[in-house]
């Protein structure tokens, strides 16, 4: 079900948001969209002059923060030309040492071993179809002794209701594997900019141990995994979820290196 072509078109429609709202990502992006946890650990990784990769960068809001961390230069990655034309066009009047490259996760068209830092996550892994070679490109272009930080939704999360007063467990879905349709964003998107067409993202559920095994078989070692209450996004039309309250996992951190 569904395929990298068909998640990549319904992509392409859902990111004219971010082109039709440039001038509001300007300032979100000028602020700085990191989390404390991720400067605390990002930061003192980086050197000025090294090179961070912001794999699936989307609208790329993280990378003129993640420039300033330490004068490094970061490169986005995403296969949506809307998402990196809107992105390079805010850099630009930002000033920050970033660039946008088009290309697919999985065959990244950057040199082996040019990377110092791989930052991704917030909304990327549930897009790949392939693991493993996500994760083999990554040990590829990161130089020995680079680092792989990734801060994404728990692979629980999917699985809780958006009911107010308790925690419940979505009957429909389960943890360990599968696909299912996109119906929060980019679905609510394309609803908006493109209401006849008939793309549909489609979501991969992998769990702690798909992701955490993909990395270690592929060379990285270990060195940090947290779990953390709290969602990395909220939809706007959400309001009180029981299950954001801070009894059950939303999002986890895992930060790796490669061998030097
Ligand atoms: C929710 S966004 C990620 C957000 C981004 N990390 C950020 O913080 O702004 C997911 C992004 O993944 C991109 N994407 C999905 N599958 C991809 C693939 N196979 N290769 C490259 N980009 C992909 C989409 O175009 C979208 O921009």
């Amino acid at each position: 079900m569904g395929t990298t072509e068909d998640n990549r078109r319904a992509w392409e429609i859902a990111n004219r948001k971010y082109v039709l709202e440039s001038d509001t990502f300007v300032k979100v992006a000028d602020d700085g969209t990191l989390l404390p946890l991720e400067v605390d650990t990002i930061a003192p990784l980086l050197r000025p002059g090294s090179v961070v990769l912001h794999l699936q960068s989307g609208n790329g809001t993280e990378d003129p923060a993640l420039s300033r961390l330490a004068g490094s230069t970061v490169v986005g990655v995403d296969f949506s030309a809307e998402a990196a034309t809107s992105a390079q066009h805010r850099v630009r009047i930002l000033e920050s040492s970033v660039s946008y490259v088009v290309a697919d996760a999985l065959r990244v068209p950057l040199a082996q071993e040019c990377v110092d830092l791989v930052y991704t996550g917030k909304g990327a892994l549930m897009w790949l179809p392939d693991l493993p070679t996500w994760a083999s490109e990554v040990v590829r272009v990161l130089r020995p002794g680079g680092w792989f930080f990734l801060y994404e939704a728990h692979p629980s999360a999917s699985l809780w209701t958006h009911d107010t007063d308790d925690v419940r467990v979505r009957s429909d879905l389960s943890y360990f594997g599968g696909t299912r349709p996109n119906d929060s964003f980019p679905a609510s998107a394309i609803k908006r900019f493109d209401p006849d067409s008939r793309s549909q993202a489609i979501e991969w559920q992998w769990t702690m141990a798909d992701v955490v095994m993909a990395l270690l078989d592929a060379g990285l070692q270990l060195v940090q995994l947290g779990e953390h209450p709290e969602p990395f996004w909220r939809p706007a039309d959400a309001g009180t979820v029981a299950a954001w309250a801070g009894t059950v996992p939303n999002s986890f951190s895992l930060l790796a290196t490669k061998a030097g």
